[in-house]
């Protein structure tokens, strides 16, 4: 019999340094009246120190997720790591994390699908799971944006949103009968590429990046709000209908709906759309902001030590982010 994989940990760490909506008004134009309105979001973290990446913020919430499995460090056979801000161009977030974790020679496999990058890297560790290729995958989604974004009036609407924080899980193999990884459903749409962007530096460009690029801010992340906020509240209903269907469930029999944690008001809607009750839907947005893929393994840490995950929830997930990418999932745990 094919083995199934199931989420067997999970842990999640953000830095300590918080950013209110009234500090960041401090900054540019901007209010916490407009923010909460439009947002959902009162606060968000931020590094404080210049040399802190991805895998730094990435280390604890693994070490957690670790001991939450029950494992140790050296049992982890793979990794993956999910994020669009890596701490440098290039080598990959998950051989620096790999690394840190003491994990020499151990593969690491870095995602790059923005918001939708946590279930992404939860499809490619359920399949080398059942395919038999490693046993213990830690799968990550961590994000640095502060050091990123545009804490200026030009760059307001992109400012305000994201926060930094990391997430973590072990996957390997289902222990009980039921447990387990039941369907990951994943899409991509280049149309939307540059409704949510970073240009600049770009290796199409000679040179990667120049005064003129740095001047326009093309370095900063650009986006058409609108046009995301309006495909992501149709595609995340979309993909999160799909994966019920593929399992033959219900709205009415998911436990806890965690969805990825953009903006308060797609989620509101997107919980409309489904008709699942708010007592049933996560949200940290408020405390944390976007940490693109860092906000689905954090709500399933903070789910899971707040005691609204027990062995049988069965849990939905949906996201929907730049590409643009989204994703939907399945998990009984
Ligand atoms: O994971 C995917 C990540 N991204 C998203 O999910 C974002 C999806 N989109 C959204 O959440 C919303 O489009 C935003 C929250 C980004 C913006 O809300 P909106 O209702 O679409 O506002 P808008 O962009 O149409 O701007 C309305 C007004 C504008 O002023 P005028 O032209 O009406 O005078 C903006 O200049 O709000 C202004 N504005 C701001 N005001 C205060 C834009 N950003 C800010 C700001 N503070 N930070």
């Amino acid at each position: 019999m094919q083995e199934r994989a199931a989420i067997l940990g999970s842990g999640h760490y953000v830095p300590p340094r918080v950013v209110t909506n009234d500090d960041l008004a401090q900054m540019f134009d901007t209010s916490d009246e407009w923010i909460v309105q439009r947002t959902g979001i009162r606060e968000r973290r931020f590094i404080d120190e210049s040399g802190t990446g991805a895998s730094d913020l990435a280390l604890p919430a693994a070490k957690m997720a670790i001991e939450q499995a029950g494992l140790e460090v050296g049992d982890i056979d793979a990794i993956i790591f999910a994020t669009l801000s890596p701490d440098i161009y290039f080598p990959g977030s998950g051989c620096l994390l790999g690394h840190k974790l003491g994990l020499g020679g151990v593969p690491a496999l870095d995602v790059r699908n923005q918001c939708s990058g946590f279930l992404y890297s939860l499809s490619v560790a359920d399949a080398w799971i059942r395919g038999g290729m490693y046993r213990n995958v830690l799968v990550v989604g961590a994000e640095v944006h502060s050091t990123g974004i545009e804490l200026a009036d030009r760059g307001r609407d992109v400012a305000v949103l994201f926060g930094d924080g990391a997430g973590a899980v072990v996957v390997g193999a289902a222990k009980r009968e039921g447990q387990g990884i039941k369907t990951v459903e994943l899409h991509a749409d280049g149309v939307g590429a540059q409704d949510l962007w970073v240009e600049a530096p770009a290796s199409m460009f000679i040179p990667r990046l120049d005064e003129g690029m740095l001047a326009e801010g093309r370095h900063y992340p650009r986006m058409n709000g609108r046009q995301v906020f309006r495909w992501a509240t149709e595609k995340m209903p979309e993909v999160a209908h799909a994966v019920l269907g593929k399992c033959d469930l219900k709205v009415d029999d998911v436990d806890l709906f965690i969805p990825h944690q953009a903006n308060m008001r797609i989620n509101q809607m997107v919980a409309k759309r489904l008709g699942i009750t708010d007592d049933r839907v996560v949200h940290n947005i408020e405390r944390y902001g976007n940490t693109t893929a860092a906000t689905i393994p954090i709500g399933i840490s903070e789910s899971w030590r707040e005691g609204k995950l027990e062995p049988g929830s069965k849990v939905l997930f949906a996201a929907f982010g730049a590409g643009f990418t989204w994703a939907g999932a399945v998990v009984e745990f």
